[in-house]
């Protein structure tokens, strides 16, 4: 008789515990995913920042060495694949995206998909040797870091 009260708590107490462990997990596993979305969305700017000069010394020159700029336009349009879908709802805290990248996101997706598609064109232009369409490419891919970084990367 005087068990089954006693089972009762317990189990009530138990549904709190495991309540309370579950919560603390959840949240400890979004701060996680959030921080690794930042990291990895971060690194693939790196990588596009890195390949920047490279890609414009690789064009300026009489022979193109055409593999090399491929290599180049290979992961940094990888990388421009990643960023598109790197930026979730509630991915600002702790990094340097603004609010204003999911409040007005039209310019945003714009300039980011412009980047994408200079990315694209460079390497249908290495397929090609086509010289022209490269630094067309280039040149559009240069034209989007300034705009966006002036509207949706804050300063610190
Ligand atoms: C569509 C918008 C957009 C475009 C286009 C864009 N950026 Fe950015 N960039 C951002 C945002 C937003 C951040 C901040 C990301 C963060 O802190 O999580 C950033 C961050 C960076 C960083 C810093 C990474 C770090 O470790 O903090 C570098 C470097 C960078 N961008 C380079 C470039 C270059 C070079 C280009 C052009 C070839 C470019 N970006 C194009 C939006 C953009």
């Amino acid at each position: 008789m005087s068990a089954q009260p006693t089972t009762k708590r317990l189990s009530t107490r138990i549904k709190m515990v495991f309540a309370m462990v579950l919560g603390s997990v959840s949240v400890a596993a979004i701060a996680n995913s959030a921080t690794q979305v930042i990291e990895a969305r971060q690194q693939n700017f790196e990588t596009i920042e890195q390949n920047m000069k490279p890609l414009n010394s690789t064009l300026n020159t009489d022979l193109i060495d055409w593999s090399q700029f491929s290599a180049l336009a290979i992961t940094s349009h990888q990388a421009a694949i990643e960023l598109q879908s790197a930026f979730p709802k509630g991915s600002d805290a702790g990094s340097r995206a603004k609010s204003s990248i999911w409040s007005k996101p039209a310019k945003f997706n714009t300039l980011m998909s412009q980047m994408e598609q200079g990315y694209a064109d460079m390497l249908e232009a290495a397929e090609r040797q086509d010289m022209a369409l490269a630094k067309r490419g280039l040149k559009q891919v240069s034209g989007t870091c300034k705009g966006c970084h002036r509207q949706y990367r804050s300063v610190w």
